[in-house]
């Protein structure tokens, strides 16, 4: 097996397979103490990073230039590499089960490109045996060589939050799982080098994947039930948001909100556990029951303002509704999976006129993935109602006034706003029909 000296000596290159908001500050990161070989099969994505850019944001200008990495779409390069991390994507299909064409692509290459001795350590979020049971094999396959004795499996999920600056790779305590513990010490090394809020050393590579899918999982459910009690409370009357500053107060209350859960991880993760525990003949409830609870918010949301403009005398014939931000949360520019396109889906059976902003994503990508066209902020005008789905910073500065100045005269201006980050009081006073989740 490789040694940590042969990496640290820069004797033998360290690869990462996969270069997107996980894979390419791990590579950077690394970069500062190994020869770091960056391997993506998007020539696009390396002809990008090649030049400097990253358009996921999770790494600056600087930072990359400053970066010794060697960007690549060439597989044989992985050939040098004593250490090869794979952090390629893990998406569900449309029936949601999991879609493993990056891991088993990415699984075939690496059998296909490797040499005696090198560790393969996965990232990406898995279910537990995935790792072993599929990603070893399709190796052996095409190497010819024995997993656990030519070359060897390790494990440590990624638990970053894209967009948050606060909890990064080096600030999230790393969990390391091997094969052996002698590929379990080396890994822990080589992230020790990077990490500096510590290292978990997981039992086994199973009981680490097992973590992280359960991390998602656990804030999956812990949102759904917020949002099964703003359904209620909203039936009531009664403000969720008041509801959870008051229960809050007690010490052991959990300060989760309701919202959208897009994104390709608290949404998706779960039914990679649910997709395994069916296959093992058990049935998840509450998992799943979540899961209907997160995926129908959207919908709710929408129907909500329509009933609301109903009431407030508008003729949906000739409404025009505007949508704040579109991506799957604030401050990011990532589209996929974003779970505003079910309130936008759900205003266009009703209304002839969505008008949707966001100043982080991107228009051509808004196009091509949803049929979207998005418009700038000075085409929000004239509207009957304003749906401030996701609370990017930029849109943070909004006044009252001036968000009533966007409204059609005549009628009350009817606003939702998705996260409660306006205050109520202060729009009512603005002559506003303001709901909150
Ligand atoms: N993004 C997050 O915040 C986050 C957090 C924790 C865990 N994860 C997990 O990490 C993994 C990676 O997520 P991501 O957000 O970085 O994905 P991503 O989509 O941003 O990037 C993945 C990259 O892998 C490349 N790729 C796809 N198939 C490939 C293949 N066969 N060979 C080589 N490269 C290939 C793509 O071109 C892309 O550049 C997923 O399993 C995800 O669930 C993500």
């Amino acid at each position: 097996m490789i040694s940590y000296q042969e990496l640290a000596a820069k004797e033998r290159p360290l690869a990462v397979i996969g270069l997107g908001y996980v894979g390419l500050p791990l590579a950077v990161a690394l970069s500062e103490h190994f020869e770091v070989i960056g391997f993506d099969i998007s020539a696009e994505r390396i002809a990008e990073l090649s030049a400097g850019r990253d358009r996921t944001r999770e790494v600056t200008a600087e930072e990359l230039a400053r970066a010794w990495v060697r960007y690549t779409a060439d597989p044989a390069e992985l050939k040098k590499a004593g250490l090869i991390i794979v952090a390629v994507p893990t998406p569900i299909d449309h029936h949601r089960n999991p879609d493993l064409t990056p891991v088993v692509g990415s699984s075939r290459t690496v059998g296909q490109n490797i040499s005696a001795g090198t560790i393969v350590c996965y990232e990406s979020t898995v279910y537990p045996g995935l790792t072993e049971d599929v990603c070893g094999p399709i190796i052996e396959k095409h190497s010819g060589l024995a997993c656990g004795r030519d070359f060897f499996l390790g494990y440590s999920p990624e638990r970053i939050n894209p967009g948050d600056r606060q909890h990064t790779l080096s600030t999230i305590v790393k969990v390391v799982a091997g094969q052996t513990e002698a590929v379990r010490d080396l890994l822990a090394k080589v992230y020790g080098l990077v990490v500096t809020a510590g290292i978990h050393l997981a039992g086994s590579i199973r009981v680490a994947e097992a973590a992280k899918v359960i991390e998602n999982t656990q804030r999956d459910l812990n949102i759904a039930l917020m949002n099964e009690l703003a359904v209620i409370f909203d039936r009531m009357n009664i403000d969720t948001q008041e509801v959870l500053a008051a229960a809050g107060t007690k010490w052991n209350f959990l300060p989760f909100r309701p919202g959208l859960v897009g994104g390709h991880c608290i949404g998706v993760d779960p039914y990679y556990l649910t997709w395994k525990a069916e296959e093992l003949g058990y049935m998840p409830q509450v998992i799943l029951a979540g899961r209907r609870i997160n995926d129908s918010m959207g919908k709710f949301i929408a129907e909500k303002c329509i009933k609301l403009l109903v009431k407030n005398d508008c003729h949906m014939a000739r409404s025009r509704v505007g949508v704040l931000g579109l991506t799957f949360k604030e401050n990011v520019p990532d589209l996929r999976n974003t779970r505003v396109i079910d309130i936008v889906r759900e205003l266009a059976e009703y209304c002839p006129e969505v008008l949707i902003h966001d100043p982080l994503a991107d228009p051509e990508e808004a196009r091509r993935e949803y049929g979207l066209t998005l418009s700038p902020l000075e085409a929000l005008r004239d509207l009957d109602a304003l749906v401030l789905a996701v609370p990017h910073a930029a849109y943070a500065a909004l006044t009252p006034a001036e968000l009533t100045g966007w409204f059609r005269p005549g009628a009350a201006p009817v606003v939702l706003d998705v996260k409660g980050i306006l205050d109520p009081a202060a729009m009512t006073r603005a002559g506003c029909i303001f709901w909150r989740l």
